[in-house]
């Protein structure tokens, strides 16, 4: 079954015209995610927490500025985004990966701040030239508090036999030899609701554990800018947190950062009749979305309304390039314009050049003042480039 996206609000990009970008195109409303990182700027002021940018669900470096302007640093998930991180954004870089390469790991103690590790064995073994490096690097390992929450398994960290992080109740003394903190990541779209079991259940022992260590890090998953998220329970559980463990809380959200706040143009290319009207568009799924196959979701599309059905498909061979059935007055002409909400996350880092489709143009608009910018767009170059 399709998983229901939360998320859905056009915002001010009812009032957008989708004839002012190149098609297909990533839109970005810079004055919607100053919205939302004023959301999680507040929650960090009055709680004392930090929270952390997570580059792996939002990484338009364009913006980098504005959010650097609002948050305390980014987390990374490599290599890679450290360096993007350290190059593009003020404060503090994270890096938590699952599994360290050694031909990588002194670039990474250069641009991290705080590295956490996946288990003890990992630490262990990179400490040393953590240590020579001279270069005072925050050391956090990663636990998994064994307690699943989300729907489904492949977005539940916490499911059993997870990889991701080690069993809390396998870190003992030892296992704690040289860590400043521990972090946990095990929500996906989440209320604070779950955020509180996960503490009911885990509070113990981190209690046991805090007077050895400075810090916890509460990991991603918190839909905290969504307008029913209980913030003010938010801050007040962290302001408990540090008042019981003596703990600095760390937040790392991705999604939330950038909810709402861009959506997909594309437009349609040709319509096929079997068993009722597909819509060829410039966006595939598969390559611009793939998350909708994924997950599944069905993304919502702006302005849907009326009672012709059409399915909606991208342009690749895949025959389950397919992003769901909608709903239009009149059947859409060809050339025109349709737009995806909710797409500024995720969808923008994960995009593919299957079948040499075309990579979204990326574009920045301000909805208080209606500038546009054109960042990038797509060519040939980009496609060839990632092959040789
Ligand atoms: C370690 C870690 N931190 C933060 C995040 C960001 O999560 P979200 O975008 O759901 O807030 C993720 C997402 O997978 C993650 O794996």
């Amino acid at each position: 079954m399709a998983m229901q996206t939360h998320a859905g609000d056009p915002g001010a990009f009812r009032d957008f015209d989708l004839n002012r970008v190149p098609s297909p195109c990533f839109v970005v409303d810079e004055a919607r995610l100053e919205q939302n990182l004023r959301v999680l700027a507040d929650i960090q002021d009055r709680s004392g927490a930090t929270v952390l940018c997570a580059l792996k669900a939002f990484s338009m470096w364009d913006l980098a500025p504005l959010v650097s302007r609002y948050l305390s640093g980014v987390c990374a998930s490599g290599l890679w985004e450290a360096r993007l991180g350290r190059e593009h954004y003020g404060g503090i870089v994270e890096t938590f990966s699952a599994g360290y390469k050694a031909d990588e790991m002194a670039d990474i103690i250069a641009l991290s701040d705080h590295i956490v590790f996946n288990t003890p064995a990992a630490k262990d073994r990179f400490l040393p030239m953590i240590r020579e490096s001279g270069r005072a690097v925050h050391i956090g390992l990663r636990f998994n508090p064994g307690l699943p929450m989300g729907e489904d398994a492949k977005y539940d960290p916490a499911a059993p036999g997870s990889r991701l992080g080690t069993p809390l109740d396998q870190i003992d003394a030892d296992a704690l030899k040289g860590v400043d903190g521990l972090h946990m990541h095990t929500l996906c779209e989440q209320d604070l609701e779950p955020l509180l079991a996960i503490w009911d259940h885990i509070a113990p022992r981190i209690k046991e554990l805090a007077p050895h260590l400075k810090w916890i890090n509460f990991g991603g998953g918190h839909h905290i800018t969504r307008t029913d998220y209980d913030r003010e329970g938010l801050i007040a559980f962290l302001i408990r947190v540090r008042a019981e463990t003596g703990l600095h809380c760390y937040l790392e959200p991705g999604e939330a950062v950038a909810l709402d706040a861009g959506i997909l143009v594309g437009e349609v290319l040709d319509v096929v009749e079997n068993d009722g009207p597909n819509a060829i568009l410039d966006i595939s799924a598969t390559c611009h979305m793939p998350d909708v196959i994924e997950a599944p979701y069905r993304p919502a599309l702006m302005g849907e309304a009326g009672d012709i059905k059409l399915r909606l498909g991208g342009p690749s061979c895949l025959a389950g390039d397919v992003i769901g059935r909608y709903a239009f007055e009149q059947t859409p002409e060809i050339g025109a314009r349709v737009a995806f909400l909710d797409q500024a996350h995720y969808s923008m880092v994960k995009t593919t050049t299957f079948n040499g489709v075309r990579l979204p143009a990326l574009a920045v608009w301000n909805s208080t003042t209606d500038a546009l910018r054109i960042l990038r767009e797509f060519d040939y170059q980009d496609f060839k480039g990632r092959l040789s």
